[in-house]
């Protein structure tokens, strides 16, 4: 397996190209999904320094906070609240370039300043988590970013 990941790219997408075949690498023989959540925060808190990563699981049609990497977070976020459960009854990935102006975002740190959230599904096609990442940085996040974290929840598509 895997110990340390060997990141090379000189910018964002050389980074994610280096990066998203490593953590297909990590999770392909672990059925345990908190576990599979649990490295793939790690990896991209380490490789990007975003201030933080992590996963809501929806469990009881609740957003309940999973494995992340970073500050404290708020436990539960009802759906339609916040950016986190916006995306997921929105069925879509949200970028927040200001969270300052997204109504209702849900501040769990005044530092985050913008975020992404991508909506994990299963095979079934159903939302299972979302994969919050925060930066404490105006207008942190773009479409490589939603393109490569898309593709790095999709390799967790079969043990979900
Ligand atoms: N920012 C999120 C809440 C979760 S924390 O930032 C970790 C939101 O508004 O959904």
């Amino acid at each position: 397996m895997t110990e340390t990941l060997i990141i090379q790219g000189t910018n964002k997408t050389e980074t994610y190209r280096s990066l998203t075949p490593q953590i297909a690498a990590l999770t392909e023989h672990e059925p345990d999904v908190i576990a599979n959540f649990a490295n793939i925060a790690a990896a991209l808190k380490h490789t990007f320094h975003f201030f933080w990563v992590g996963f809501y699981r929806v469990i009881d049609n609740e957003l309940v906070l999973g494995p992340f990497q970073g500050p404290i977070a708020c436990t539960r976020i009802a759906k339609g609240k916040g950016v986190c459960g916006s995306a997921w009854a929105q069925n879509k990935t949200l970028i927040v370039p200001d969270v300052d102006l997204f109504p209702g975002h849900i501040a769990c740190s005044s530092l985050s300043r913008s975020e992404i959230v991508v909506p994990v599904h299963n095979k079934m096609g159903e939302i299972v988590a979302v994969l919050d990442v925060d930066s404490e940085h105006l207008n942190k996040f773009d479409a490589i970013d939603q393109h490569y974290l898309e593709a790095i929840v999709k390799i967790l598509l079969e043990s979900l």
